[in-house]
């Protein structure tokens, strides 16, 4: 298994703000419950506590914020560089604080990743609109219940390669006739490793699910690769899915599960569009918009301070 990054989520230049946030927070006395020893039941149990949180203080449908949560939380490391342990420190911010560390994780991800905004934008989004201080309170006790649960034991050591938080999360939070109008049962994990066995995927191939969910079966190919020595980071990963938030957390995960940067995904009917063709062209005009902007950037910076000519400042 591959060693943990300290932020799953962030590229490597973005990392040294996000310990200063965490050390500037005081520490608070331990919480640590012993979570389940099988990662499935840990998902699980975080998912539960999730639900209850969300429901309990917002109880309404929307699902993004409590998974755009748990998405923020997957970003920090079980521990900070001198071993103490991040949940400690976590738990005690404010919804400001806990505001303040999504936004710039969130940034820094898009910054990376401009070809995924699209994909993300559904999960995001709302962190990035005008400040809603009765939704943020209930965001951040969204994340106080699945720090309690011990999220950072599970997403922020190398168990997170082990399960699908958000896929459990996801269908915990759905009501039962939502999932089944939807059908929207992913394949249990036992199974999904036994396809991806049978599979036996090489590196540099193109894997498809043109019904993706939250990405499960891409996960169990990802892990077969990597017990045999393989590594997943070279494969194509190919999904479709109706479901927005679906893709979304697919999206989140393919960062959660080291799947490398090769993502073509796309929110659709998999039966009708021709949705590999749109998902690569998505992506395309992603990037070459991200280039745009930054190609501008750096023009307005050399313009900056240029002198004013008469003719332009009558325009
Ligand atoms: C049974 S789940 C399987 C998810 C995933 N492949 C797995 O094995 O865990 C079926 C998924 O298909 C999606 N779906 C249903 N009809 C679809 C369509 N016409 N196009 C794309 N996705 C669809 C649902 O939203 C749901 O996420």
């Amino acid at each position: 298994m591959t060693a943990s990054p300290r932020f799953a989520l962030l590229p490597k230049q973005s990392q040294k703000g996000v310990r200063v946030v965490m050390a500037a927070r005081k520490k608070a006395p331990a919480v640590r419950p012993v979570p389940p020893t099988d990662v499935g039941a840990h998902a699980h149990k975080i998912a539960e506590a999730v639900a209850k949180a969300w429901h309990g203080s917002y109880g309404s449908g929307r699902l993004d914020v409590p998974l755009s949560v748990v998405s923020t939380l997957a970003a920090a490391p079980q521990n900070d560089s001198h071993g103490n342990d991040n949940t400690d420190a976590m738990i005690t911010w404010s919804p400001d604080d806990f505001f303040a560390f999504a936004r710039m994780i969130w940034r820094a991800v898009i910054q990376e990743r401009p070809e995924i905004t699209a994909l993300l934008y559904p999960l995001i989004a709302w962190i990035f609109e005008d400040a809603d201080t009765e939704l943020n309170s209930q965001a951040c006790a969204v994340s106080r219940a699945a720090l309690r649960a011990r999220q950072l034991d599970l997403t922020g050591t190398d168990r997170r390669f082990d399960t699908d938080l958000l896929g459990t999360v996801l269908t915990v939070l759905r009501p039962a006739s939502a999932l089944k109008a939807r059908g929207q049962f992913y394949t249990p994990a036992c199974i999904a490793a036994l396809l991806a066995r049978m599979s036996d995927v090489e590196e540099h191939q193109a894997v498809e699910d043109p019904m993706v969910g939250t990405g499960g079966l891409f996960r169990a190919v990802a892990h077969v690769m990597r017990d045999v020595g393989r590594d997943p980071r070279t494969i194509q990963w190919v999904g479709c899915d109706i479901d927005e938030l679906a893709v979304a957390c697919a999206t989140v995960n393919s960062m959660i599960w080291g799947l490398g940067r090769d993502i073509v995904f796309h929110v659709g009917d998999a039966l009708t569009d021709d949705w590999k063709a749109a998902a690569l062209a998505q992506r395309d005009k992603l990037s070459q918009l991200a280039a745009d902007i930054t190609r501008y950037r750096a023009l307005f910076a050399l313009l900056d301070g240029y002198p004013v000519r008469d003719s332009d400042a009558r325009t």
